[in-house]
């Protein structure tokens, strides 16, 4: 009789308990507030912080600050790197770039030399990682001393990729994947070891780059100078929940995903359509002669700026070069009107750049690459860039842009001037994008152009 009593009164209470957790999740007007679910259900989550690890509850709700003010947290984290890729930032880092690209030039030099064939899309993406890595970890990921430009790295973007359709309707497989002991995911997937080889690199780059410390003769310990991103991510003066080592990891994959194929494949796509038709190369080798007397002359940035043909083929590869998929805006607290139609404040709104991009009204016969159009317009005082929203707009657009111009502008200009080249085994159909894996893909395999070298210029 006591016991049953004693049970009734424990199932009381337990059940008095739940339905509470409930109502506080689900019902109460704070419910809504975002958080972790244990600290809005029960006091359980402070009592541990403060009572068993004594008065450690502030720093919890510092981190949660961070991680739970989504929007204000993503203006801070873009406050930091917002300088360090600023047209200025990137101008001081040209000679960088400029040096890495005579790696490349030495490669072109060396397939003339023995008649080989070289895949440009490898070529251009080794040249773009180790660009970024550089500017990144201060170390370049020197994939443009491999003979065949080869790295885990091309393989694990393409990995990627291809759950991209996938990962919109069932977003718990690459997760799931990931939680799995490696061995067994590779058992799966054997492609995943390429993401995985990919993931530890910027493992050890980033480990390195939070131990390596140095101490002044005042006795203050600071970052080691490991490239100018990771160092100022891991700048004291940055809050300590900002500086683990799973945000250097995450910051370093953006950065080496968002910085690398994409700029290759817009160098790619110019330098197929100077070499198809021979005619723009021409055009574009004499105008490159009045700042570049000799064909290895170094090359100064905010010239070729200047040079209306060069800016034209660089705007059309840009053109060419945008993400298919639609990236969603939010007008949080307006309402929007199209035409006779009413958005209403919350919804996400999002259209493809390719329509914009390949809309005849703006640029006619938008299939051609025509770096005329825009010599063209500059002279009418035509602003046509305003239509190319390859980087899109607003506070999460692009912060790779400047960087993005300043790698097209040198390695067009410094390519085109020197090298005669002849496509090898391509057509223009590699150039019509009619699939949407996120960029653009020709009906079959990848953008893959090879190229060889037939000449190298003397004067
Ligand atoms: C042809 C070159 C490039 C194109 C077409 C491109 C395109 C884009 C697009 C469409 C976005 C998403 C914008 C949105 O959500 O609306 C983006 C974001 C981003 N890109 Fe690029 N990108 C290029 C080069 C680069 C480079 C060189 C870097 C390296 C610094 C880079 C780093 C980033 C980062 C970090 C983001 C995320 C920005 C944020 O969320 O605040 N991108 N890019
Ligand atoms: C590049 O050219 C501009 C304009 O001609 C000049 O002002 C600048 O000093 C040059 N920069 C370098 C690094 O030579
Ligand atoms: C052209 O439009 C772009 C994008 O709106 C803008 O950033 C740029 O300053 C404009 N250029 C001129 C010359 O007005
Ligand atoms: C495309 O490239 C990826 C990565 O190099 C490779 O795994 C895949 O087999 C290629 N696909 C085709 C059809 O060539």
């Amino acid at each position: 009789m006591q016991f049953n009593y004693m049970l009734e009164l424990l199932l009381a209470g337990l059940t008095y308990f739940i339905l509470k957790i409930i109502y506080r999740l689900y019902f109460h007007p704070l419910s809504k507030f975002p958080g972790p679910k244990l600290a809005a259900s029960t006091h359980l989550f402070e009592f541990y912080h403060d009572v068993v690890r004594h008065g450690k509850f502030l720093w919890e709700i510092e981190k949660m600050h961070f991680e739970y003010g989504t929007h204000e947290h993503h203006r801070f984290r873009r406050g930091l790197l917002n300088k360090l890729f600023s047209k200025k930032s990137v101008h001081e880092l040209a000679p960088m770039m400029e040096s890495t690209l005579r790696k490349l030039a030495f490669h072109f030099e060396e397939a003339y030399k023995r008649g080989t064939v070289i895949c440009l899309d490898d070529a251009f993406t080794a040249l773009t990682a180790d660009i970024i890595s550089y500017y990144s970890y201060g170390e370049s990921l020197d994939f443009l001393e491999a003979d065949d430009f080869k790295g885990e790295f091309r393989e694990a973007a393409f990995e990627l990729l291809s759950f991209l359709h996938i990962n919109r309707f069932f977003p718990y497989i690459i997760p799931t994947l990931q939680l799995l002991p490696h061995w067994v995911a590779c058992k799966v997937r054997p492609k995943m070891t390429a993401l995985f080889e990919f993931q530890n690199t910027v493992v050890q780059h980033s480990l390195r780059s939070i131990h390596e410390t140095t101490t002044t003769n005042e006795g203050i310990t600071k970052p080691s100078k490991r490239g100018i991103v990771f160092e100022t991510l891991n700048h004291p003066s940055v809050p300590a929940p900002e500086r683990t080592l799973q945000r250097l990891q995450d910051e370093g994959t953006i950065l080496l995903v968002a910085g690398t194929e994409v700029v290759a494949r817009a160098l790619t796509i110019a330098m197929f359509h100077l070499n198809w038709d021979k005619s723009l190369l021409r055009k574009l080798r004499s105008e490159l002669v009045q700042v570049m007397p000799t064909p290895s002359s170094s090359v100064n940035c905010s010239e070729l700026e200047q040079l209306p043909y060069l800016t034209g083929v660089v705007n059309e590869a840009m053109r060419h070069t945008y993400s298919m998929m639609r990236l969603p805006r939010v007008a949080r607290t307006e309402q929007l009107k199209y035409e006779k139609y009413i958005i209403p404040a919350g919804t996400p709104v999002s259209m493809s750049s390719h329509f914009v991009h390949m809309d005849p009204n703006l640029f006619p016969e938008p299939e051609t690459f025509k770096p005329e159009r825009w010599v063209i317009a500059a002279e009418k005082k035509e602003n046509l860039t305003k239509f190319i929203v390859s980087f899109t707009r607003g506070s999460r657009a692009c912060i790779g842009m400047h960087l993005t111009y300043v790698e097209l502008y040198q390695a067009i200009a410094i390519l085109a001037r020197r090298f005669d080249i002849e496509l090898y085994e391509c057509s223009i159909d590699d150039m019509r994008f009619v699939r949407d894996i996120g960029l653009g893909y020709p009906e079959k395999g990848n953008l893959t152009i090879r190229a060889r070298v037939t000449g190298i210029v003397q004067q």
